[in-house]
Parts: structure tokens; C-alpha cells; sequence
């Protein structure tokens, strides 16, 4: 059986490729839904529906023992519920994983003080980084910034543009931070950038939390911890790509982020 990882476009390929990186003997399948891109600015419901289509999809005809739900709107607005009503009825031996709690254990783990957290609309106005970080450790200050600008730029080759809106809205932070949560799957792309920009505005180092980083580690613990679903899975370096539509500039933008050329084949979902 495979490991699928889901997102509602191409930003998904960067963890995906971390993953391939740290465990190439696995089966990934990859889904980006890119029919419906971007979820960042929809109803939770329509994200909800969205990403339960991609999450059948993976089970039935993916063969998929476990997901994980790379996009962070997707994970906010889908994965408690899919967890806990539609797996136990549907899928009862299948598991689906977030990017939410990995990346908060993350920030507990380098024991920070004071985050900016940057995502899309849909995940800032969730407020569930705030929620969940609360649980885990309330003297933890977080700031959060709503960057919805940087999807759209980055799925139109708009890096010329970017310096201004970057630097406007690493303005907004709290001076003192120590890191930056990179709280949606494109914006990897951009962390050099926004690591400088901080640094140089506050003055000081900002590290930055980008979840092609985490993912992959945590992803191995969660084997390490369930041996019972590890064993399920095969181990035959197989990776597939399928996106839900197929334009000639996702291919660029795919082969960019992959550094070579890869295989993707559209579905009608
Ligand atoms: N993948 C989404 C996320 O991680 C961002 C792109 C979108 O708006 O669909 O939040």
C-alpha cells in the first residue's frame, strides 16, 4: 500500500520532494487539486467537500494506508472532522495526517518564546494555530499574519513583485520574534527571502519554520511509533503525480519545484 500526500495545487510537491529525499524506498502518491485551486480563500464547507473528494480518491483508487494532508487550509478546515467521523465509518484501518500539530510540536521542541505565523486567509481566520498552540504551551506568543497575496504570486511566476509585499508584511510582526511559521505549502519557495527581509528589518536572527523541513521527520516517527501501519506499506520507490487539471504552466511550475522533470497525469475528480 502507498503513503498519499494531498494539496490543493503544486506547493505540496516541496514536502512531497523532502519526503521522497528522507524515505526513498516508500510509495508516494501524489494528488494536487488543482481544478480548484486556491482553497485559501473558500468556505471551510467547500473545503471540507474538496479535500474529502481527493481524500476517497486516494483510499479507492491509490491504494493509500495513510494521507497526509499537506495544505494547511485543507488540514484547518477537514482533518478532525475526517478523523473523527469519516474514517471510523468509511476507512477504519486507514489513517490521514495534518501539518498543524507537527509543526507546533516543532516550535515547542526549540522551546521560542515569540512566532509570526504567515498563511493564507482561510488558515489566520481559523485561528487554530492560536487554539492548538494554547493547549500545548499558553506562555507561547503568537502573531499571526495573513499573507494572501503570495499564492497568487508564486502560481504566476510573480517573484519581481514580491520584495514590497514581503517586506510590508513582515512590518506587521512583532518586532522581537524569533521565528516565522512558513504556515502554507507555497511559500517554502519564498523562505530565503523572507529569512533576510526579517532580518534585516528587526535586526536580529529569524528562523523559520518551513514544513518541508518537519514533515518528513515527523512522518518517520509516526512509522517508527505505528509499526503495525508501516508494515502495511510498500517499499518500492514508486512515486506518482496526479493533478486534477493540466496546464502547460503547472508542468513549469512542477518541474521548478522538482528541479527535473516529472510525470503528471491529470484526473477527472
Ligand atoms: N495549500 C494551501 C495551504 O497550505 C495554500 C494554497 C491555497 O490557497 O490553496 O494553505
Amino acid at each position: 500500500m502507498n503513503i498519499g500526500i494531498f494539496d490543493s495545487g503544486l506547493g505540496g510537491l516541496i514536502i512531497t520532494k523532502s519526503l521522497i529525499k528522507a524515505m526513498p524506498q516508500y510509495n508516494f502518491c501524489y494528488l494536487g487539486d488543482t481544478k480548484y485551486v486556491p482553497y485559501g480563500n473558500r468556505s471551510k464547507e467547500v473545503v471540507y467537500d474538496l479535500t474529502k473528494r481527493c481524500i476517497d480518491y486516494l483510499f479507492n483508487e491509490k491504494d493509500c494506508k495513510l494521507i497526509i494532508i499537506a495544505c494547511n487550509t485543507a488540514t484547518i478546515a477537514s482533518l478532525r472532522k475526517l478523523q473523527q467521523e469519516y474514517l471510523p465509518s468509511h476507512y477504519n484501518d486507514r489513517r490521514i495526517l495534518g501539518v498543524i500539530i507537527p509543526t507546533l510540536e516543532t516550535i515547542i521542541e526549540r522551546q521560542y518564546n515569540k512566532i509570526g505565523l504567515f498563511a493564507t486567509n482561510g488558515t489566520i481566520n481559523s485561528n487554530v494555530y492560536d487554539e492548538e498552540l494554547k493547549k500545548l504551551n499558553p506562555n507561547i506568543k503568537l502573531y499571526s499574519q495573513a499573507t494572501p497575496l503570495l499564492v497568487p504570486l508564486i502560481e504566476n511566476n510573480g517573484d519581481k513583485y514580491t520584495t514590497p509585499i514581503i517586506k510590508d508584511y513582515i512590518s506587521n510582526l512583532n518586532k522581537d520574534i524569533e521565528a516565522i511559521i512558513l504556515g502554507c505549502t507555497h511559500y517554502p519557495h519564498y523562505k530565503k527571502q523572507i529569512k533576510d527581509e526579517a532580518e534585516k528589518l528587526f535586526n536580529h536572527k529569524v528562523d523559520i519554520i518551513s514544513q518541508d523541513e518537519i514533515i518528513p521527520e515527523k512522518t518517520m516517527t509516526y512509522l517508527n511509533n505505528h509499526p503495525e501501519i508501516d508494515a502495511c506499506l510498500s517499499k518500492e520507490s514508486k512515486h506518482i503525480f496526479e493533478l486534477t487539471d493540466i496546464t502547460k504552466s503547472y508542468i513549469e511550475q512542477a518541474t521548478n519545484m522538482f528541479q527535473h522533470e516529472i510525470n503528471i497525469k491529470k484526473i477527472d475528480l
